[in-house]
């Protein structure tokens, strides 16, 4: 793609109009000025990178098309003067599939980092995946029109990042995180700080929805949750599942400050925060499906991880 020094796209060939939805004669008229989006960082920075520095390496550029994140390796040339004054040209590969294998691995290893700090199991971690995707294929398929945000690449997404809403636990101090049951005011607002803390973690890795998640996945729908007391839709859609997939988890799992609790106990528990902690429509998406958790939670117990991993990647 050739554009000028103001951004404006002078040509391009076929798959780029068509990837970034340009009509020809729009050529000479539409900006370029996602290529000013550096998303690697986490951060869209609009219009603040110079073109000198846009020049000096090749850079990720994150464009997400149809609900699709495309990552394209961009490397930027000066092609000379013309009319308008300088052209560059802007060569875009497509490494999607290269970034998302990186972006996978990297957050596998996160994971495991994790799971030497907290008292979480894999399996609890996996199970949350599991119970995401449940919910999330059952809103897509019965109950699009309230849920038209949710297609597959947001299935296959949340079936991933899931595991990751504890991440931030790796900066929460061992002494606190092993005496949950009686803290003080003062080392709850200490365990409270794993949501920033995840976010902050996940800032240049794993994309918008593994950092929603991770921030606001304690934040319940009437506004009483942490850490910023955000209220039902304000609460991103995939942080709302993921609160009640853990939830559950946590239900039905034996601590040694509480006993766990058979299905049908922590079903009740969880219908009855309809509208109260939970979203009410993913609390019902959750009694539709309740059997599914069971069963997740029967199959997947400590030592069983290779049929975890099998069950996620089988679709
Ligand atoms: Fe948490
Ligand atoms: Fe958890």
């Amino acid at each position: 793609m050739v554009f000028d020094s103001t951004f404006t796209i002078i040509s391009a060939n076929t798959v780029f109009l068509q990837t970034f939805n340009v009509k020809i004669e729009e050529l000479g008229k539409r900006k370029a000025d996602f290529l000013l989006y550096q998303s690697v960082t986490g951060i869209s920075q609009f219009n603040t990178i110079p073109l000198d520095e846009l020049q000096k390496d090749a850079y990720i550029l994150m464009y997400i098309a149809e609900g699709m994140e495309i990552s394209f390796c961009v490397d930027i040339f000066t092609i000379g003067d013309g009319v308008r004054g300088k052209y560059f040209y802007a060569l875009m590969r497509d490494v999607s599939v290269m970034e998302s294998r990186f972006i996978d691995k990297s957050l596998h290893a996160l994971i495991k980092a994790s799971l030497y700090k907290d008292n979480d199991t894999s399996v609890h971690l996996d199970r949350v995946n599991l119970y995401s995707r449940v919910i999330s294929e059952h809103l897509f398929r019965h109950h699009h029109d309230q849920f038209p945000e949710i297609n597959q690449f947001f299935i296959d997404k949340i079936s991933v990042v899931a595991a990751l809403h504890d991440i931030g636990k790796i900066g929460t101090p061992d002494w606190i995180l092993s005496k949950p049951s009686d803290l003080t005011e003062a080392e709850f607002d200490v365990i409270k700080e794993h949501t920033v803390n995840g976010a902050f973690i996940l800032s240049s890795l794993g994309g918008e929805m593994a950092r929603d998640v991770a921030l606001f996945h304690h934040e319940r729908w009437d506004g009483s949750g942490y850490p910023y007391n955000l209220k039902e839709h304000d609460i991103p859609l995939c942080a709302r599942i993921v609160a009640l997939a853990d939830v559950y988890d946590a239900l039905r799992m034996a601590r040694f400050y509480k006993n766990p609790l058979p299905h049908d106990e922590a079903k009740a528990i969880i219908a009855a925060e309809r509208g109260g902690h939970f979203d009410p429509l993913i609390v019902d998406a959750f009694l539709e499906t309740d059997q599914e958790f069971a069963r997740i939670f029967n199959n997947y117990r400590k030592g069983q991880e290779a049929e975890v991993i099998e069950e996620l990647f089988s679709v």
